[in-house]
Parts: C-alpha cells; sequence; structure tokens
C-alpha cells in the first residue's frame, strides 16, 4: 500500500494478487496488450463483479487467459484447421483465438454463445500468475466505452486509488490482442489488435479477412457492436479541423503543426508499435487536462 497525498494506492504483491483471486476477488493485473481486470474462472460471484464494475453489458463474452496450450483442452470441443499452427507462432502473444466450448466454461463468461476466446498473455508476471490461479477471464479494465489502460495509474483513473492493482509497468504493446475465428473454411480477424492481417501470411498463407460490419440481431463479435475507447475529451480524426480551434494536437514526431495548439506526440510515423503503445495514455491525457 502506497501513500501519496490524500489517495491510498493497493498496488499488491504476487502473494497477494494469488490470495485475493483464490477469495474470489477482481484484481487489476498486467497483460504486454492492456492491464486487465481477472478473476478466477471458477469464482463466480468475481466474474459476475467484473460485468458490475466495468458497467460491462451481459451481452458482451470475457476472454479466458491461460498459462499453457493444454489448457484449454478441457473445454474446446474441437480445434479447427491450422489452430497448431497459429498456437504453435503466435502464443505466448496478442492472439486470442475463438473456439467452440462445453458447458465447463460457464455460460456468463462466453455471454451464452458456443464459443469462447482463448489467449496466452507473455506478459510474464501474469504467465507466472496464471500457473497458481489456474485459467483467469480478463476484459481489458477500463470502465466499458472508455480508452483502455495501459499503466497502473490508469487503472486507478476508472476503478479508485483503492483498487487491487499488480503493478507490471508499461504495457508493451498497448493495444489489445487481435481476435481471430474460423468460418468459411479459413480464418478470419473479428477485431484488429497488436497483430497485423500481414502477420498471419507466414503462417496461414493467407492475409485473414478482417470482419468489419456485423449483423446487430447475430453479432460475430458482439463487443465490436459497442462504442470504444473514448475520452471523454471532444476528439477529432484525421486533418478535417481547422488549427487553431485545438487546442492540443496529437501526432507525430517528425511533423510540424502551425499554430499555438500544444502537440502531444504520440510516436513516429514510422513506427506503428510506438504509436500504439502510447495511443491509450494520450487519450487519457487529454482527459486529465480537462
Ligand atoms: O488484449 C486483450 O485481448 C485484453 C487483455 C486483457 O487480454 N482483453 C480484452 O478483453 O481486450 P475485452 O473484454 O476488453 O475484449 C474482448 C472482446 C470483446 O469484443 C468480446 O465481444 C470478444 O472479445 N469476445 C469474447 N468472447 C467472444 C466469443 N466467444 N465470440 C466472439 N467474440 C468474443
Ligand atoms: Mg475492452
Amino acid at each position: 500500500v502506497e501513500r501519496r497525498g490524500a489517495a491510498v494506492k493497493m498496488r499488491v504483491t504476487f502473494e497477494q494478487a494469488i490470495d485475493l483471486l483464490g477469495e474470489g476477488k477482481v484484481v487489476a493485473v498486467p497483460t504486454e496488450t492492456v492491464y486487465g481486470l481477472a478473476a478466477r474462472l471458477d469464482r463466480p460471484a468475481a466474474i459476475e463483479e467484473i460485468f458490475a464494475l466495468k458497467r460491462r453489458p451481459k451481452i458482451n463474452p470475457l476472454i479466458i487467459h491461460i498459462s499453457d496450450r493444454s489448457d484449454c483442452n478441457l473445454f474446446v470441443t474441437s480445434f479447427p484447421p491450422d489452430f497448431d499452427r497459429l498456437a504453435a507462432s503466435f502464443w505466448p502473444g496478442p492472439l486470442t483465438c475463438i473456439l467452440p466450448v462445453n458447458a465447463a466454461v460457464p455460460s456468463v463468461v462466453r455471454a451464452g454463445l458456443s464459443t469462447a476466446g482463448f489467449r496466452i498473455p507473455s506478459h510474464p508476471l501474469t504467465r507466472e500468475l496464471l500457473k497458481h490461479t489456474g485459467p483467469l477471464v480478463m476484459p481489458s479494465a477500463n470502465l466499458s466505452g472508455r480508452p483502455s489502460s495501459t499503466r497502473a495509474d490508469h487503472v486507478e483513473e476508472d476503478f479508485g486509488a483503492a483498487f487491487p492493482v499488480l503493478e507490471g509497468g508499461v504495457c508493451a504493446r498497448g493495444v489489445e490482442s487481435t481476435i481471430v475465428l474460423h468460418r468459411n473454411e479459413k480464418w478470419e480477424i473479428v477485431r484488429l489488435g497488436s497483430l497485423s492481417p500481414e502477420s498471419f501470411v507466414p503462417v496461414l498463407g493467407y492475409r485473414p479477412a478482417v470482419i468489419s460490419k456485423e449483423d446487430k440481431e447475430k453479432p460475430i463479435c458482439p463487443g465490436q457492436l459497442f462504442r470504444h475507447y473514448a475520452p471523454r475529451a471532444h476528439l477529432i480524426l484525421g486533418d478535417s479541423l481547422k488549427r487553431e480551434e485545438a487546442p492540443f494536437i496529437l501526432g507525430f514526431r517528425e511533423r510540424s503543426y502551425g499554430g499555438s495548439a500544444r502537440v502531444m506526440v504520440l510516436g513516429s510515423l514510422f513506427s506503428a508499435e510506438e504509436v500504439a503503445e502510447n495511443l491509450y495514455a494520450a487519450l487519457r491525457q487529454l482527459d486529465v487536462e480537462g
């Protein structure tokens, strides 16, 4: 517990995180993509608590995080073609695979669907944690609709200074895992993320299609139907705004922007990775600046 001014911060140790999760509590933990709000798969009350804390619609399912590929054997009813190649190439890492599952996955986790998302995160602390806790369900550690958290401080902005957080530094990737599912004999991307569509070509031999428009009655990836990653600040994408009207510009290191706006540098024009790492922190900073 760390005191800074009036706020008491609940940074928990590795052992405390294991104990709290075992007691059926929700703990924020780091991953290489974004921080997650973790609950054990075998603690139903904690899973319910995740939805309440985030104010997350119950129709939006959660990803199951595991420490080893074999951990999904208990749940998955059949593995689609090339799943082994994907797992061998990208796990541990920022890839979530949607797979058909049995009733051992609680219905609330999969929002009543017959599938669930699985991934092995590569953050060393959380990989080690998973060996002690067993599978953890984790959505991103932000209030539903808000920018995700890439630092422990961000989690406290959304859930209060007293919320238990396992400190794991700044998330290296900075944006969520790429989510894929197998449909019509091919893998398809249902949520863009850290892994680009091109990065699948050497493994699958093709570039997976990106599903963008969804049927609202029968969504493929329910989370895509909701507003996402939005700061409270009025944010305009692109160059359409007259520069002098903007108090802040989120821009690139190599470019110069005229006018009196304060420029926040997201990174280099030539490094999507650097921009991804800083993106959510910059969106959150706009709100801190009012
Ligand atoms: O990088 C990540 O994936 C992070 C970290 C914490 O691992 N987690 C994350 O979880 O982004 P969340 O809950 O913020 O987003 C999960 C997305 C949602 O859009 C949800 O609809 C989708 O995954 N999803 C989960 N289960 C699904 C399923 N069975 N079928 C289709 N989409 C699913
Ligand atoms: Mg999220």
